[in-house]
């Protein structure tokens, strides 16, 4: 049919196929709408065709084709056929219909696979530009920050030899001066190891090593080193926690990087005279470290935030006393590490509490039942 289409509305069954209305011819020699059938477009007749019924296909009222049978006998086609042969029209039509919405599903599944395909290559080869910009943002990082550290180092160094007048007298006024220079360069010298740290750790180059060590000990030194940092806001420091000694698995230059960034934190947060707490609290396997400022306190919203790096709450005025908001990254980072975990619990205008906890060091089975019993 394809090959020789009967044009609409010629011979019988373009006539159906126009009309939609079935039709029984009983002698088609009779009906001057009948053509001949013919086999590739030749004038041959190839069979004595005498009688033919025709009925429609359909499909929601809408002609989609015809079924034709035909017969070398007059009269051969009965009213009977004629239902038969619609009935089977109806089914046919359901089914064509169906192949044609098969055929659109797949062709459209086709187009769809397509459009993912060329979709998730360009993701990748975004992925693959990002994934090297990265590298060279990481590698430019980490290249300045190695570059800036040495010559600071030695900036530092000659300034405080000015300072403390180890090669001559100097007048207050230069002391003073000097002082502030001093001052800056190791804010500069921070700036730029935490840039070097994150550098690191983005790479995956930060290594923490842990072994056993003595918490305890460590505290009672660190807490020197918080009086010293709090006395220029004058804030009252204690220590609460007990006093026998507790081996953890940990590493201590990283701890006092933590602990540093959260009291810098918290006295940078502080108003003068407020109170300042490090708590510590055993348990059985791990341990729990609090800083407890009064300071100006966090948002809940913020609260998770924070940890993300330069996430400042209010980044005009933290900047202007100073910081990078890479303190926190950092130190969720050497938590993590440890295996630990670090949040904040904080009140706008009452104060924040940071916490973090770090593990204990394998006990042997009857240290652990001893515990087990003091803690009950
Ligand atoms: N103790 C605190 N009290 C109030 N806000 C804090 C405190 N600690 C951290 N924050 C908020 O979290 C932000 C991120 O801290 P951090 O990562 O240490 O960066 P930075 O100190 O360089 O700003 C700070 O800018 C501040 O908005
Ligand atoms: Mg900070």
């Amino acid at each position: 049919m394809r090959k020789n289409p009967i044009p609409l509305g010629n011979g019988v069954t373009g006539t159906v196929a126009k009309t939609g209305i079935p039709e029984i011819v009983g002698d088609i020699t009779q009906d001057t709408r009948y053509i001949p059938h013919k086999r590739d477009g030749s004038s041959i007749l190839y069979a004595p065709i005498k009688s033919e019924i025709c009925v429609p296909i359909k499909y929601k009222n809408k002609i989609i084709g015809v079924l034709n049978a035909e017969s070398d006998h007059l009269n051969h086609f009965t009213h009977h056929d004629l239902n038969f042969l619609s009935a089977l029209a109806d089914q046919s039509g359901i089914a064509i219909q169906n192949a044609l919405f098969y055929e659109r599903i797949e062709n459209f599944n086709e187009e769809l696979r397509n459009k993912i395909d060329t979709a998730t290559s360009k993701l990748r080869n975004a992925n693959v530009e990002l994934q090297r910009l990265n590298k060279i943002k990481s590698d430019f990082v980490s290249i300045v920050s190695h570059e800036l550290r040495t010559p600071m180092t030695s900036i530092v160094g000659y300034v405080s030899l000015l300072a403390d007048e180890e090669v001559g007298p100097i007048t207050p006024e230069q002391k003073e001066f000097l002082e502030i220079v001093k001052e800056e360069s190791n804010r500069l010298t921070r700036l730029i190891s935490d840039l070097l740290d994150i550098s690191k750790i983005e790479s995956g180059k930060m290594n923490v090593e842990l072994d056993d060590v003595d918490l305890t000990q460590f505290l009672m030194k660190y807490q020197n080193k918080i009086k010293d940092m709090t006395k220029e806001k004058q804030l009252n420091f204690n220590f609460e926690g007990p006093a026998n000694s507790i081996i953890i698995k940990g590493n201590l230059d990283k701890i006092d990087q933590i602990l540093t960034n959260l009291v810098s934190n918290a006295i940078k947060f502080s108003e003068q005279n407020k109170n300042l707490k490090l708590r510590l609290h055993e348990n059985i396997n791990h341990v729990q470290l609090d800083v407890i400022d009064e300071g100006m306190g966090i948002l809940p919203e913020q609260a998770e935030k924070i940890f993300d790096k330069f996430h400042q709450v209010d980044s005009e005025f933290t900047r202007s006393i100073g910081g990078t908001g890479l303190g926190l990254a950092i130190s969720k980072h050497l938590v993590e590490s440890h295996g630990g975990k670090i949040w904040v619990n904080s009140t706008i205008g009452e104060g924040s509490t940071f916490s973090f906890t770090l593990m204990k060091a394998d006990l042997k089975a009857d240290q652990l039942v001893s515990q087990v019993q003091t803690q009950k």
